[in-house]
């Protein structure tokens, strides 16, 4: 079966084919147009822009796609229906409409949180993962992107529990915006990683530089970064013109800011597990390409929750695409529609 997955909830154009044979996905294209330097300018994204540029680069994407996929015919659309910006979502779903009636083919709505989490199964055997789904479940599920910090209990896919989000800024929001003051660029989180300090590399400090790790001892599952973000922004003006310019500032300040980042998520994801006896946990989202954060959370399940499996998405998945919506609509062929009027954007879709 081959699927076609189109995703506009933010920033990113992705359409993308993947085929599934013998229980195995093959990623046969994925086309991704960033707009991110098109937004640069506002240190984040600006709906309308968005929505005009994926109109334009829809039918670019789909083309490109076809072509290197070397595909003229899938089975299936899967189209992101929410949460995301609403006019960026109705891009997307009019698109896949268009398609469906040129094609007759039905669509399945897809959640584009549940689709950063399937992601991490891409590279398992569908197969095996119904028949090991008890030793899978419950799952406890981090998702941390520019929108959502979100920690979820998954129970089998399709399955979901909110657990705790954000109150206020994304994790990957704090990287943007604090990004921005430090004044790097947009998405800022590559950019904080870049500058940061490996696990491999001596770390580079600067004095008094101790950001807070907000909500991080608190009995519930639910985050706060816009505190971290002011403090960045105190630290950073408390300092000369000279040293905040200096690349031992902003190298000290990007490795704080990603550790104390790294550390509220870890501390609340190990705990989620543990009250909820987790059998593995899942990250997923654009942030959990950081590479420090992937490896100190798989050092951490090692060592304090040895048995628990740790599931995330190839590096160059994490971040919005076409493929986890082709691969989250394979999963829910169940729900695959031909009554398109029934597609409609959600903003604030829940799992
Ligand atoms: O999932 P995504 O592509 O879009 C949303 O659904 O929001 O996530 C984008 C976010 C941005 O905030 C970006 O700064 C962050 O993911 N990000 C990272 C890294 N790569 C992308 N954050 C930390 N470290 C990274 N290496
Ligand atoms: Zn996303």
């Amino acid at each position: 079966m081959i699927v076609l997955g189109i995703e506009t909830s933010c920033d990113d154009t992705g359409v993308a084919l993947i085929e599934e044979k013998r229980s195995r996905f093959e990623i046969l294209s994925n086309v991704i147009l960033s707009q991110a330097k098109l937004h640069r300018q506002y240190g984040g994204v600006y709906p309308s822009l968005a929505k005009r540029e994926h109109q334009k680069n829809l039918p670019i994407a789909f083309k490109r796609a076809l072509r290197d996929g070397n595909v003229q015919k899938f089975d299936l659309i899967g189209v992101t229906v929410g949460p995301g910006l609403e006019p960026c979502l109705w891009q997307g779903i009019n698109f896949a409409v268009d398609l469906a009636k040129k094609t007759k083919k039905p669509i399945v709505p897809v959640n584009h949180i549940e689709a950063h989490i399937l992601t991490s199964f891409i590279d398992k055997n569908f197969q095996d993962l119904i028949s090991s789904s008890q030793r899978l479940f419950p799952a406890v599920c981090l998702v941390v992107s520019g929108g959502h910090t979100e920690l979820i209990l998954m129970k089998s896919v399709g399955r979901y529990k909110l657990l705790g989000r954000t109150r206020d800024d994304a994790a990957g929001e704090c990287f943007d915006k604090t990004a921005r003051i430090l004044g790097l660029g947009y998405p800022g989180g590559p950019a904080i990683a870049r500058l940061a300090n490996s696990g491999e590399s001596k770390p580079v400090r600067v004095k008094n530089i101790k950001l807070p790790r907000p909500m991080i001892y608190q009995k519930n599952y639910d985050f706060s970064f816009a505190g971290l973000k002011t403090a960045v922004l105190y630290d950073f003006r408390s300092r000369s013109e000279k040293e905040r310019t200096e690349k031992k500032y902003i190298r000290a300040m990007c490795s704080e800011i990603q550790q104390a980042i790294i550390d509220v998520l870890i501390k609340k994801t190990i705990k989620a597990a543990g009250e909820f006896g987790a059998r593995s946990i899942i990250l997923a989202g654009g942030v959990a390409s950081n590479q420090e954060l992937r490896r100190q959370m798989r050092e951490k399940i090692k060592s304090q929750m040895p048995g628990v499996g740790f599931f995330v998405p190839p590096k160059d998945l994490c971040n919005d695409n076409g493929v986890m919506i082709a691969l989250t609509a394979f999963f829910h062929q169940e729900m695959a529609t031909k009554d398109l009027q029934r597609i409609k954007a959600d903003a604030k879709l829940k799992l």
